[in-house]
Formats: structure tokens, sequence, C-alpha cells
């Protein structure tokens, strides 16, 4: 049988609220936690963030609302609030900014790889494999700090279950905002499944923003700290581009619907998922209240609108964010798309060989890099120490690591400290070089 979350009642309201030592739980443990567990329990921080944000918003703008109406929107605001602190706050203290930092790269990749393989427009897929890239990319300049600043592994973190390696360099993430707008599905004929895939998404990446921008500074490294201004404004730019999807016609309403439903779906996965029985508690919790919010939505929708909430959201349950190692997906793209651009408008995207020399993303580049791209200093950083960079993946993708960077970097746009091929390559045979001595010494 199928779950269709608007014939459930849910928590009623009133039973909402949770005292203080229900909203502050136990952090996990981060030696221990299942990497899928820290990656659930970070999107479901920002899905409460944009959940909250959103009820400001809408009782910010709507004006002709019924006082009791207005009242129950705040009401689940101050509800949303709570669950933020709850998901967020099962982050341990000991888990360095950097280790976070890694934890939300790795649910952007894996997250996004698994939307765009269960994406019904083919537009909005092929969006999310062109974002897929970017963080992936992110992923690994950031694993580089983290081994020469804390001695982290990157598998420390992600385990084995996503690949550590360069993609689309993060220099080359910088656009003009006006190239970052995509085309927006049309809301009376996109599914609910997109809809959601993308509120998901929007939702993680605006969070992965606000994280860089409330911890980029913790750092005494000046070029960590500017690595992270750097990333930070990228995600900026896929917050752009991912709400550009949506269509900029739905009524507050339909959004207020779509904003629940998104919550529901995605409480819905990670109760099907959790391997951790003291944080799967919270998933079934927070299911049982997002539930009733959509029932109170609903009603809210049904009476402005005079519509079937169903024609927004369907009748059935989406799986918006299961998470499982992507690698094989991911390692498909990257081989195939590093090369990718965003075009001028009308066309999208292009490969970086046929974007006109007028482009306006070069002077956004050129400036942005003027003096150097910090986000290419991290390799030089990692070779000081180690020889080459960190990077973990299968030995036939790390063999291949050259010919990517050959193919993703665009020769035109490059910072004047860029690592280019023959620099990496070099950095490379000279690790396998000094491996062998020191396996000879010991
Ligand atoms: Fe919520
Ligand atoms: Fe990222
Ligand atoms: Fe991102
Ligand atoms: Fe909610």
């Amino acid at each position: 049988m199928t779950f269709n979350p608007l014939k459930e009642k849910g928590m009623p309201l009133e039973k909402q609220l949770r005292n203080w030592h229900q909203i502050v739980g136990n952090p996990y443990k981060k030696q221990l936690v299942d990497c899928y567990t820290r990656t659930r329990q970070i999107l479901m921080n920002g899905i409460e963030v944009e959940a909250w944000g959103f009820k400001h918003q809408f009782n910010r703008f709507m004006a002709n609302l019924d006082f009791e109406d207005r009242a129950n929107i705040s009401r689940l605001g101050r509800i949303e609030n709570q669950q933020q602190m709850t998901c967020n706050w099962l982050s341990p203290a000991n888990q360095s900014v950097l280790e976070t930092t890694l934890g939300y790269e790795q649910v952007a990749v894996d997250l996004t790889a698994w939307l765009a393989q269960n994406e019904p427009d083919k537009y909005v897929k092929e969006t999310f494999d062109f974002g897929l890239l970017e963080d992936f990319d992110h992923l690994y300049r950031y694993a580089q700090f983290a081994y020469m600043t804390e001695g982290v592994e990157p598998n420390d973190i992600v385990k084995g279950q996503t690949d550590v390696i360069v993609g689309r360099p993060t220099q080359h993430h910088h656009n003009c905002n006006g190239l970052r707008l995509r085309k927006h599905y049309d809301k009376t004929t996109a599914s609910p499944q997109t809809k959601i895939n993308i509120l998901t998404v929007l939702s993680g990446e605006q969070q992965t923003h606000n994280f860089y921008a409330e911890h980029g500074f913790m750092y005494g490294d000046h070029v960590l700290r500017e690595t992270y201004a750097e990333i930070k404004d990228v995600e900026e730019e896929h917050v752009t581009m991912y709400e550009s999807l949506i269509d900029p016609s739905e009524t507050m309403f339909e959004k207020a619907l779509l904003h629940e439903f998104t919550e529901v779906c995605n409480y819905y996965t990670c109760l099907e998922d959790e391997v951790d029985d003291d944080i799967k508690k919270y998933w079934e919790i927070f299911l049982e209240i997002e539930l009733g919010h959509l029932q109170i939505i609903a009603e809210i929708f049904k009476k402005y609108e005079k519509r079937d909430p169903e024609e927004v959201i369907g009748s059935e349950i989406i799986i918006p964010c299961r998470f499982n190692s992507q690698k094989a997906y991911v390692q498909k793209i990257l081989e195939k798309e590093v090369q990718k651009r965003l075009a001028p408008e009308g066309k999208y995207y292009n490969s970086m060989d046929d974007i006109p020399k007028d482009w306006a993303s070069y002077p956004v580049q050129k400036r942005v890099a003027e003096i150097s791209a910090p986000s290419e200093n991290c390799i030089s950083i990692a070779e000081i120490y180690h020889d080459r960079d960190i990077v973990e993946a299968s030995e036939s993708l790390k063999n291949k690591e050259t010919d990517l960077l050959k193919k993703g970097l665009q020769k035109v746009a490059v910072a004047d400290n860029t690592v280019c091929p023959d620099k990496l390559q070099k950095m490379i045979d000279n690790h396998e070089k000094r491996k062998q001595q020191k396996e000879l010494k010991i």
C-alpha cells in the first residue's frame, strides 16, 4: 500500500512543543557515526532552516490572512526552530569545522547524485549533474586542508563511500549571476518529485553557504580562510542556480504546501534508512510532527486557494534523500562532463571549447582571482609535506587524475597560481619515488 501523507493525521500542533532536554539531545560520536547518519543530520538541519525562514517570509509578505491562520504559521515556525536545534546540535563539540565541512560536501555530492538519477525532468537532471561536479571538487579542496591542518584523512569522515579527487576546478565555478539563472519548470506540468527534489537540494546548498559564512573565519590559516570565502561564494551561486529552477509564479500557499511536503518526504526517507537507533527516534517524532504541519497547511491552502492540495503535491510519498555510495555514477559524470560550462541564455550548457570570447563569466573570474585562486593553493600546501595532493579513489580513477585536470581546466582563464596538469603529474611521480626510497630505508 502506498503512503499518502495527506491522509495521515500526524501529531497535533498542541503536542509539538518540546522541553529543553528533548530539544537538545545527545550528540553522536564522531569516530563511530555512520557517515550517512551524519549526512542525514546535516541535510535535515538545512531543511529545517529553510522551513523556519520560509514561515517568517510568509507572514511578512502575506496580507489578508485571518489572524488565527497567521498565528498558526507562527506557531509552526517555532516548532521548525526547535527541530532545527535538535538536528544541528546532534553534531558533537569535538567535530572540527573542517571535519563538518567534509560532511557538508559529502551531502552535496551523494545527495545530488541520487537526485540526478531520480529526476524525471531531463533539464533539471542536467543541472543537478552540473552542480554535482562543483561540490565534488570542493570536497577535494577541503580534504587537503583537513589533512594538512588537523591530520584528518578524508576517510575519517567519508568512510570510503565518496571519492575524493579533483573535479571541475573550483576557480572555474565563479560565474556571472545572469548565467547561473536556469530555465524554470512549469508549475502546472512539473511532477511533485521535481519540485521536492529541487527544494531538498536548495535547502542543503543554502545551509552549506550559511555554514561557511559562519565558520570559515574560525581558522588562523589565511589561505584556508580565503578558501572558505571562495567556496562560500560558489555555494551562493548554487543557491541562485537551484532556486531559479522553481516556477516563480507559484503562490505562497503552494510554496507553503511544498515546504511541509518536502519535510515529510525527507523525514520519511531518513526514518526508512537510519541505522542509528538513538537518532532514528528523532526522525520518527519529526515525521509525525511534519505530518501534523502538512494537515494545517493543507487546510489553509484549501481555504484560500479553494483547490485540492493533491493538485500540487500529488498523493504519494517521494524519496528525496536516499544516501548511499554514488561513486560509479559520479565517476561517469566526471569523465563525461568536467569540461561543461554555463552557456549564455537560450543554450544553458556548453562545452568550454564552444563558449564565446565575450563570455560573461570571464570578467568575474578574472576579477576574483586577480591575485591568486585560494582553492589552487591547497594542492601546493599538501605537496610540501606529502609530495602530492591527498586523494581517495580507486587506482584506476587515480591514474586518470592528470587527464581529468587537463580536461577540466579552462586554459584561457586560469589564475597565476594554478597547479597545471604537468605540475600535478610531477608531484605524483615524485611521490612514488619518495615512497620507494622510504621503503628501502625501513
Ligand atoms: Fe520541520
Ligand atoms: Fe560545495
Ligand atoms: Fe554546493
Ligand atoms: Fe514543518
